[in-house]
């Protein structure tokens, strides 16, 4: 007559649900991704999103130990390279005294135990926004991947704990570390972005950094050629386990919610820790509908970080980490 099995006693309190939660948001997930730019005093909020900044070195400084402070402990750092800098190799990258390299030096400065993970690709470097060298139409996997090597290298030099590179190019992870071993970076990390796909949601990021492909003759419009097709999933636990063998200690998927049920699949076959890029395009698309309304901000941002953790990732990176910590209270 009545069933026996209630599956809503356990959820019948707060009290009840907490003690049988399976999943909890802590600020030791989360990875906070920081756009810097030359100058001083600047602090220029990205218009595609909204409360998201580009900082200089001076507020770089300044926002670093308020993350520490708020128990954000890792970073993950990009720049914004003005024009007059870019070229197709991505000479600045290697520049000692470049933006990213006092960027990493800034941020140990200000906070010593900070981690610090640097991005590694040519696109904010490239004349024409792409994350290799360009030649006829076609973007060089072996010649790019030898400056990836050597930018690794500068950025190890400069301080960073861990390269996260995020380039796509085949056998990137094995010269990365073969070129940090041979400069006695034994112990700098690296992340890998191991199943990138080819997504439109990476729009708003390339509007921070000016990073987008240029619309000239003989360079590809989108970046198909080196990131995954979205209709894919055996190649991304192929793609995950080729740089696991190459020498990752960190795998990474991305973007974050369309992607979960591929976090799901890595995270059952592979026994490094699993990062989820939760990107710009998920952001911009909350912040925008909250705006209007149309959605509860805070509810609908723990409940997205919520499902990545769920989903299996071990560390989050998004620009929603300080909201977070504040809707945690
Ligand atoms: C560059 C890079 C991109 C992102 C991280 N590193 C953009 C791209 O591949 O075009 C996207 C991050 C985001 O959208 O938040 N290699």
């Amino acid at each position: 007559m009545y069933p026996l099995i209630r599956p809503r006693r356990l959820r019948s309190s707060e009290a009840i649900r907490s003690l049988v939660r399976e999943t909890i948001i802590s600020p030791s997930d989360f990875l906070v991704p920081l756009f810097v730019v030359e100058g001083k005093g600047i602090k220029e909020e990205i218009p595609s999103m909204p409360n998201y900044y580009r900082l200089s070195l001076d507020n770089l400084t300044k926002e670093v130990k308020e993350l520490w402070k708020m128990g954000l402990h890792s970073v993950l750092l990009f720049v914004k390279v003005p024009d007059s800098l870019k070229d197709n190799k991505g000479s600045e990258a290697l520049n000692e005294y470049g933006l990213m390299q006092l960027a990493i030096k800034t941020v140990k400065d200000a906070c010593p135990e900070i981690l610090v993970m640097t991005d590694v690709a040519l696109d904010p470097y490239s004349s024409y926004g792409h994350d290799g060298i360009v030649a006829d139409g076609q973007i060089l996997n072996d010649e790019s991947v030898e400056v990836l090597a050597e930018m690794s290298v500068s950025h190890a030099k400069a301080g960073a704990d861990f390269v996260a590179p995020s380039d796509m190019m085949d056998g990137r992870i094995i010269s990365i570390r073969e070129a940090l071993e041979d400069e006695g970076f034994l112990n700098t990390g690296i992340m890998a972005y191991s199943a990138k796909y080819a997504s439109s949601f990476y729009g708003p990021f390339r509007d921070a950094l000016d990073s987008a492909p240029v619309d000239i003759k003989n360079v590809p419009k989108d970046k198909k050629t080196y990131q995954m097709d979205y209709a894919n999933r055996f190649e991304a636990i192929r793609e995950t386990q080729l740089d696991i063998d190459e020498g990752a200690d960190i795998v990474m998927v991305k973007p974050g919610l369309c992607y979960l049920d591929i976090v799901r699949e890595i995270k059952d076959e592979v026994d490094v820790p699993v990062a989820v890029y939760q990107v710009s395009g998920e952001y911009a698309m909350v912040k925008a509908a909250a705006e209007k309304g149309w959605l509860n901000h805070d509810a609908v941002v723990m409940e997205q970080l919520t499902a990545i953790k769920r989903a299996g990732a071990n560390i989050i990176a998004s620009y929603f980490a300080k909201d977070a910590i504040r809707i945690l209270g």
